[in-house]
């Protein structure tokens, strides 16, 4: 923001009462002052046996209450799920957590979910990064009312990957999400297991989310109101699978470590405490040519990144920690008061996990150097080659727009229609940050956008800072993992990044959105339809 608007001119130019802005400071204790319940064991994926040809399961969206600290309990929303039919472990639950359930499928499976809704509120469930029919793909105007029921029918096709679910209901997907409703839908197919990654015991899923808690254990969400809805919901606490202060048991053995960023808003760079370089093995569309190693990875909101991670040299009885680096956070005038009420705001430092090193586990089998076969799409081959389908990212108001629009639920513009087959260059630029951010009058944000399309797994092509400050871009950069299949890709302010995808699948109406989830609730979010 511009540094010549105070404070106070500033909650008048927002038209708000001194009072919201001063509602997050109270009520809520300070981070780390109570105990989490010590919930650590590891979510272990259990090998599967045998794969049935069909899976049908019943999902329940509801309320519970969980005990996630000492003292009161946690009302939470999550998925209660029960099969129908197939092997009961197709289906596993965290114990003890909001999360889950996961489903463990192979590609080819027929997938049966019936979605009951047992909310306040409407709902429907989209499975992130499927390559699967409109219908089945949960846009908001498919949206059951309280006590109504969703089937969905369809057949997994992506290759090996760790995908996910979540609530998508018209402006109602944040607080959803917030409250606890997502889980894991992590796919193998043959040419993975070939590879015999670490498996079983070795195989951990680890969501990482940020809440805020009140003193009476509840989750608050929003206590800034539109401030929050404008940068996105920060909280001050770190959840790994569900659980504040995570820290697990693992062997001196190598782990495959499959991380997603599950959190409203926030921006993780993760790394290891000690400097150790990652491994990354595999992306949002499963598994990468070759490993690719970085000294940290950036990881948005929606993104999946996959670890391989070797602890057989390391003492028993030594800790490794998963860290989250401090990077310059966003120029959105200034932390206090547009950084949300946060205390924990984005690019501040913190521990995600800590890994605590026992006795020696299974031999090590050296990771493979190519892991799989990526066809690279040729951008010769894209239809609008010349003529990149550009989509301009920007603040109008107190919202944040694409190409100066607002999601309608039914409109697709003229320019938001592909051709079933086509080979596409899509081009987001985001104009928030350095010179270039109409914003506000003369406020100025920095803010990223992690874009996420529906329908498609698609290849990064390029990155380009267009304009803005080289600091923050490159205090993020150097940790993209851009070689592989992804469906959500963070745009930094100011900057501009070309995606290759083609649009094979399905003909129909789907979605592509910001996946900060208050942006998109907020109505950062369109159709595109793919005529068949
Ligand atoms: Cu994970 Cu439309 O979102
Ligand atoms: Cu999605
Ligand atoms: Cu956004």
């Amino acid at each position: 923001m511009n540094q010549n608007i105070t404070r106070r001119d500033f909650i008048k130019l927002m038209g708000l009462g001194a009072g919201t802005l001063t509602l997050s400071a109270c009520g809520l204790i300070p981070p780390n002052s109570r105990f989490a319940v010590p919930t650590t064991a590891p979510v272990i994926l259990t090998p599967l046996a045998s794969v049935p040809v069909s899976l049908a399961v019943d999902l329940t969206a509801g309320r519970a209450t969980l005990p996630i600290f000492s003292g009161a309990e946690t009302p939470v929303w999550r998925y209660q799920p029960s099969v129908r039919e197939g092997s009961a472990e197709s289906i596993q639950e965290l114990s003890g957590s909001y999360l889950g359930p996961i489903f463990r499928v192979k590609t080819g499976q027929r997938i049966q979910v019936r979605l009951k809704n047992d909310l306040p509120d409407p709902t429907i469930i989209h499975w992130h990064g499927l390559l699967i029919p409109e219908e089945m793909d949960g846009h908001p105007r498919y949206a059951i009312a309280p006590g109504a029921s969703y089937e969905y029918d369809f057949q997994v096709i992506n290759r090996a990957g760790m995908y996910w679910f979540h609530p998508h209901p018209h402006q109602l997907t944040a607080p959803q999400v917030y409250y606890g409703l997502a889980g894991l839908f992590i796919v193998s197919d043959d040419e993975e297991i070939a590879l015999g990654l670490p498996a079983g015991e070795y195989d951990l899923p680890l969501v990482i989310q940020d809440r805020t808690f009140d003193s009476q254990n509840e989750m608050v969400y929003l206590a800034n109101g539109m401030m929050d809805s404008m940068i996105g919901f920060l909280g001050d606490t770190i959840l790994v699978n569900g659980a504040p202060n995570a820290s697990m048991d693992v062997r001196a053995s190598a782990y495959r470590l499959r991380l997603l960023n599950g959190s409203n808003s926030r921006i993780y760079k993760l790394a290891w405490q000690d400097g150790t370089p990652l491994t990354a093995i595999a992306t949002d569309g499963g598994l990468l040519e070759k490993p690719v190693t970085r000294d940290y990875i950036t990881l948005a909101p929606g993104e999946r990144v996959e670890l391989w991670a070797d602890f057989s040299g390391r003492t028993s009885g030594s800790e490794m920690s998963l860290v989250s680096l401090p990077f310059s956070g966003f120029d959105n005038g200034g932390g206090m008061m547009m950084g949300g009420g946060s205390s924990l705001p984005n690019g501040a430092s913190f521990d995600i996990l800590i890994l605590k090193i026992g006795e020696k586990g299974e031999d090590v089998i050296p990771l493979p150097s190519r892991l799989s076969t990526i066809e690279r799409h040729d951008v010769k081959d894209a239809v609008n080659q010349n003529n990149p389908r550009s989509f301009t990212l920007a603040m109008q108001g107190m919202v944040h727009t694409i190409n100066n629009r607002l999601f309608e639920m039914d409109s697709v513009a003229r320019d938001e229609i592909v051709r079933l087959g086509d080979l596409e260059i899509w081009e987001f630029a985001n104009l928030e940050g350095g010179g270039g951010g109409m914003g506000m009058g003369m406020m100025n944000m920095e803010m990223p956008h992690p874009m996420h399309i529906h329908g498609v797994q698609f290849q990064v092509l390029s990155r380009q800072l267009t304009q803005g400050s080289e600091s923050t871009y490159q205090g993020l950069s150097g940790g993209f993992v851009d070689d592989g299949w992804k469906d959500t890709v963070l745009i930094m302010p100011g900057e501009k990044v070309q995606v290759l995808a083609r649009f094979e699948n399905y003909a129909g109406t789907f979605l592509y959105h910001c996946h900060n989830l208050e942006h998109e609730d907020a109505g950062m979010m369109r159709n595109y339809k793919v005529q068949g």
